[in-house]
């Protein structure tokens, strides 16, 4: 972990968990270096083999590449807080829900579905040493339309792909929070038995 960044954001841990999740963060300044291809392939791969319900696999991902036309369309959607940094990173993508399944019938089960997938396309790339960072914060409704993503589609979510990169490039609001600590609720805030809301007793 030689990355100053890499130090700061590695979380302050109440049980030891697999080092790939420790040290997954979310970072805004990505390096210029490329992304295999063989990285790329491994990370829709995990995505894949993501349980889901009925085996309906509702999700697809639809990826940008600096300087084209969909990394310039999911950019130009982008609120004024992103645009500052997601330019940074050479990869952009979507993450997109199939909302019906095969008879027209709404999967009330998507977007959990593609979570999952999210997340485990996400832990192949910290795997592989890339970092990913995921985006609400842009208009759905204009990626849509500008990408022509048929109905019954729902693009969900952004996230750029990446090596890590020079704090320093950040605007000065952003590398204040690139270089702050990661937080997160006491495990007794959400993990519970014998009662709702009651701390578990094996913590
Ligand atoms: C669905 C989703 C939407 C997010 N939207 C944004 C966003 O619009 N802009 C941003 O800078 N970060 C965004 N984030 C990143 C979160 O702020 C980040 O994951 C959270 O603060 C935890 O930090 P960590 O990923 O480094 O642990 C988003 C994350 C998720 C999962």
């Amino acid at each position: 972990m030689e990355n100053t960044a890499d130090q700061i954001k590695y979380p302050d841990l109440t049980h030891e968990i697999h080092p790939v999740l420790a040290s997954r963060w979310s970072p805004r300044a990505y390096s210029d270096q490329p992304v295999e291809k063989e990285k790329l392939q491994r990370m829709v791969e995990a995505a894949r083999w993501t349980p889901s319900s009925r085996n309906l696999q509702p999700w697809c991902f639809m990826f940008g590449f600096k300087g084209d036309t969909v990394y310039n369309v999911i950019f130009d959607s982008m609120v004024e807080f992103n645009q500052l940094w997601v330019k940074t990173a050479p990869v952009m993508a979507l993450a997109i829900g199939i909302t019906q399944d095969e008879n027209g019938r709404v999967n009330s089960s998507y977007l959990y579905d593609l979570g999952q997938a999210m997340a485990m396309l996400t832990v192949q790339a910290s795997s592989d040493g890339l970092y990913i960072h995921q985006i609400g914060g842009f208009d759905h409704e204009r990626v849509s339309s500008a990408l022509a993503i048929p109905a019954a589609n729902s693009v969900v979510s952004a996230f750029t792909v990446g090596y890590l990169g020079n704090p320093e490039i950040l605007h000065p609001n952003l590398l204040k929070l690139e270089l702050s600590p990661r937080s997160r609720k006491p495990l007794a805030a959400f993990v519970f038995d014998g009662h709702f809301g009651s701390k578990a007793s094996f913590l």
